[in-house]
């Protein structure tokens, strides 16, 4: 049995990081995790409702750029780790408003670096800072070539600048102060519990209602997709094994252009809602596109994959289909997000788009 730790989760509540929070709460019966989330829009504890009065999880409501708050909480629960993925996560809202990117995603990082910093006093034995990141820190692909941890950051929306000014920050933590972190960059994810904001769950919803499907461009942007699940058991690989002052990519080994997935997606939604074949692909919008949109992200993992041995486990179809009906079968989920403020984000976003 793995040692007694008690972990700081930070995000826990969002889309990420609850799959997360449910896999450590399950499998490390003798840890102690502690959700610190803000419950932004993005938050949400219905997500985390099946072990919300487990005996080893602890939420607690509180904002990451609170820096006294912060000190307060280490004081209280002597973290030995900290898995930090508290974020302003969508690419659009940063172009609307960049400055909640920045505090959140920046200071609010050098805030829990502080903390972990002050309250550890250079005693790094056993004690772990992992911060969670995202493949768009390196840029965009032409039409051949994949991400390595190598790879120079060459970020282009206000998200992934924050991103990357907040890698780089705990990577100035680990080499001036000696900080035990360790980082991870990741692909675009997908399953239960995403907020209707992003392609998937949002495109989704949009068939549900007969909404237009408002694609970007041109259609032939390029993501590479994993599964949400296979990304929290990276998360739990790394944070264990892997090497401090390290980085490692995690990917699908799956990319797809917008437009085939959108058509997968609604080809799987037609069968589910038994439509007639080639109703919801009547659904699409070509729309204005997004400004500096990154035409093609793709990861090597493989360094993930020789070192720590972690592979993948869903392909695309099944994954997608798991996540179709997942939202389905939870409209409610989807009516108590959607209601309220996030209308009119939508109706800022998309109408006269
Ligand atoms: P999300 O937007 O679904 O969740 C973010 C969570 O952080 C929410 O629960 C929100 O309430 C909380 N939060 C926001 N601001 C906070 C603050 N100031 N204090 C405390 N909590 C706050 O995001 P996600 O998609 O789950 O992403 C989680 C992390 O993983 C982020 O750091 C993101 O950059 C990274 N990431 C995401 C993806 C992806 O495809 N979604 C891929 C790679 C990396
Ligand atoms: O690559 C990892 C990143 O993936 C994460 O760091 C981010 O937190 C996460 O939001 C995601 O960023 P993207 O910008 O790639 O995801 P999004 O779902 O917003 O868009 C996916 C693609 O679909 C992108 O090319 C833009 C396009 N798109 C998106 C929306 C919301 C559309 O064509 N129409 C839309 O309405």
């Amino acid at each position: 049995m793995a040692v007694q730790q008690t972990i700081l989760v930070t995000g826990g509540a969002g889309f990420i990081g609850s799959h997360l929070i449910r896999l450590l709460v399950n499998k490390y019966p003798n840890y102690k995790i502690v959700n610190l989330d803000a419950l932004t829009y993005a938050g949400n504890l219905e997500n985390l409702a099946d072990i919300e009065n487990a005996d080893n999880y602890t939420f607690v409501k509180g904002d990451i750029t609170d820096s006294d708050f912060i000190q307060e909480l280490f004081t209280l629960h002597q973290f030995d780790g900290v898995i930090h993925l508290a974020a302003e996560s969508h690419v659009d809202r940063s172009i609307a408003n960049p400055m909640s990117f920045i505090v959140t995603n920046i200071v609010g990082t050098v805030n829990l670096l502080n903390a972990a910093r002050h309250h550890w006093k250079d005693q790094y034995e056993g004690k772990r800072f992992y911060h969670v990141s995202t493949d768009e820190v390196y840029g965009t692909l032409g039409e051949t070539g994949l991400f390595t941890e190598e790879t120079s950051y060459d970020p282009r929306s206000p998200y992934s600048a924050s991103k990357a000014s907040s890698d780089h920050l705990v990577r100035a933590y680990h080499h001036t102060y000696g900080l035990p972190v360790v980082v991870s960059n990741c692909s675009n994810n997908y399953g239960p519990n995403q907020f209707p904001e992003k392609l998937l769950p949002l495109f989704i919803n949009n068939i549900r209602h007969n909404k237009p499907l408002p694609v970007y461009g041109d259609g032939k942007y390029t993501r590479d997709w994993l599964w949400v699940k296979d990304h929290a058991e990276a998360i739990d690989v790394i944070y264990h094994k892997g090497k401090l002052g390290d980085t490692y990519n995690i990917g699908g080994h799956n990319e797809w252009k917008n437009i085939d997935i959108i058509h997968l997606l609604c080809d799987i939604m037609d069968n589910l809602l038994e439509r007639p074949k080639g109703s919801s692909r009547e659904l699409i919008t070509y729309v204005k596109d997004r400004p500096g949109h990154d035409r093609r992200y793709a990861i090597d993992a493989s360094k993930l994959q020789d070192e720590l041995g972690w592979v993948p486990s869903l392909q695309m179809e099944e994954g997608l289909t798991k996540t179709a009906k997942w939202y389905l079968d939870h409209a409610n989920w989807l009516e108590n997000v959607t209601s309220g403020t996030y209308q009119k984000y939508y109706d800022a976003q998309y109408v006269d788009r």
